[in-house]
């Protein structure tokens, strides 16, 4: 079995205890060549999304008998490819819900009061006796009787429709396959965008998702509007969102993801001070990042046991 990355918690450890177990021990992802060499070793692989797992790294690993990602999307691995070969793709759904949810949370409420700007200010040294207490500065925009627009209806998306109704916001939600969430009026994703104080992303990144919030998408956003993303980069266009933003047009973004990460240097996001960034941190609690090991792993060990894995992400595998 070949890990390409230490995990949080004992799941790999136990693994261990049972069979041979390489683990990739660098802090960056192996390179291509790598990941192939040392998958080609193994019967099963435990992979995170930063590793690309396509078709020619599959062809390269023959006595490949599962992969299994420490990650819920599954964007960075080609199931069609996977299932061509009968590999079972494991993925983490379930365990990160609520804590993705929270920061979603965590971003709207930042990008909404202007948390990071503020704390920016105090530490600037601008919060100088000469500016002490001012009745317009640093406004931000109510959470309370807005309308929050959930893209995307999955577990997390309903996740954060929850904590939108403790703040008393109106919530509205569109998916591809419509589906009936209580607390939660269905609208169209058109309707969505222009209703919405607040939309917040929580789509899969496939083909059909992929620039699913382009120019036209954000241009047809509420004016002063926030937009939130904890799913994946590849839905927005971030090079329309930073010019609404930057022309005022939208109020501010949280986005925990990007197109490419790490976020390029040259990015115009990086300027703009209402936008408030993280690093992929989503899944990023103590306690759920054990539980996405400890299922990868089992999702693994089952495979390798000739059994159904409890996650996986391309089902027809078991299709006979
Ligand atoms: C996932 O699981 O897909 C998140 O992006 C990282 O936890």
């Amino acid at each position: 079995m070949f890990a390409t990355r230490r995990l949080p918690g004992p799941a790999l450890d136990e693994l261990a205890a049972e069979c041979d177990v390489d683990v990739w021990s660098d802090r960056m992802p192996p390179g291509a060549d790598a990941l192939a060499d040392r998958s080609a070793a193994a019967d099963g692989l435990v992979c995170l999304l930063t590793d690309r797992i396509d078709g020619a790294l599959l062809a390269r690993c023959p006595r490949l008998r599962a992969v299994s990602s420490v990650s819920v999307g599954v964007d960075h691995v080609d199931l069609a490819a996977a299932t061509a070969r009968r590999i079972p793709v494991g993925h983490t759904p379930g365990v990160l819900t609520e804590t993705t949810a929270d920061l979603a949370f965590a971003l709207l409420l930042a990008a909404a009061r202007r948390v990071v700007e503020g704390d920016r200010f105090v530490r600037g040294g601008e919060w100088a006796p000469e500016r002490v207490w001012e009745p317009d500065m640093l406004l931000g925009r109510d959470v309370h009787g807005a309308t929050l627009g959930v893209v995307g209806l999955g577990a997390i998306g309903q996740a954060v429709a929850r904590r939108a109704a403790g703040f008393g916001m109106r919530v509205v939600g569109w998916s591809k396959t419509p589906r009936a969430v209580p607390g939660v009026a269905s609208v169209a994703l058109g309707a969505l965008l222009a209703e919405a104080d607040f939309v917040s992303v929580h789509v899969a990144l496939t083909p059909e998702t992929r620039g699913l919030l382009d120019a036209d998408a954000i241009a047809r956003m509420k004016p002063g509007a926030v937009l939130v993303n904890t799913a994946r980069g590849g839905i927005v266009d971030e090079t329309a969102l930073a010019a609404a933003l930057a022309s005022g047009r939208l109020a501010g973004a949280g986005l925990d993801v990007f197109a490419r990460e790490p976020l390029d240097s040259a990015s115009p996001l990086l300027a703009l001070p209402n936008v408030v960034l993280t690093p992929h941190i989503g899944s990023a609690s103590e306690a759920t990042r054990a539980k996405m090991a400890t299922l990868a792993i089992r999702n693994l060990q089952a495979a390798l046991a000739g059994h159904r894995m409890p996650h996986c992400a391309n089902p027809a595998v078991y299709e006979r």
